[in-house]
């Protein structure tokens, strides 16, 4: 899988959402639940990465959350600055736009924070990225940073 590429000066506008579907910021208290989630829905190794993620001030770690309950969440800064990811939506809540949501609303922070482009590590649905941040891919970059990795 290769990484890609994301310019962040010229990002997509936040849309509004019309359902109960908040997506915000993580607090350092929600890092348990956070981590429990990446761990149950994906793997030890993506919980791994948002419990470093959640280690800055403010936390690198965005929320989708309706009624209470998580949905999806969504990282930067994990395994090297500037790498957007891991993120994941809860199977059942995939195709409600929560997964673009997320990662409209962390590239912002990205810029926000100073940086001009995102990398996107080891991406798995290019096409997703492609379409929704205008994503290209960076040649070469396989494998990437995570190559070799224990799991
Ligand atoms: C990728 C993911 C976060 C998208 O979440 P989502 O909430 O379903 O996304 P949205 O509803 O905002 O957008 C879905 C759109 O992306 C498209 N999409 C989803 N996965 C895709 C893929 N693998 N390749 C291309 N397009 C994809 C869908 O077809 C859909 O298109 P549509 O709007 O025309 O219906 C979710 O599928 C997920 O958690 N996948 C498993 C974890 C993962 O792969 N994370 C990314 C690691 S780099």
């Amino acid at each position: 899988m290769p990484d890609l590429l994301v310019p962040l000066y010229k990002l997509p506008a936040q849309a509004p959402r019309g359902d109960a579907v908040v997506i915000r910021r993580a607090i350092a208290p929600e890092m348990h639940v956070v981590c429990d989630f990446a761990e149950r829905h994906f793997s030890r190794n993506w919980a791994s990465e948002c419990a470093v993620a959640f280690a800055a001030r403010p936390p690198g770690v965005l929320m989708a959350v309706e009624e209470g309950k998580l949905l999806g969440f969504a990282c930067y800064d994990a395994t090297a600055k500037g790498f957007f990811g891991p993120t994941g939506v809860a199977e059942a809540a995939r195709g409600r736009g929560i997964g673009a949501g997320l990662l409209t609303t962390t590239l912002h922070a990205m810029w926000q924070a100073g940086y001009a482009y995102a990398v996107i590590g080891a991406a798995g649905p290019v096409g997703f990225y492609e379409r929704h941040c205008g994503a290209i891919e960076i040649p070469g970059s396989e494998p990437g940073i995570y190559g070799g990795m224990l799991r």
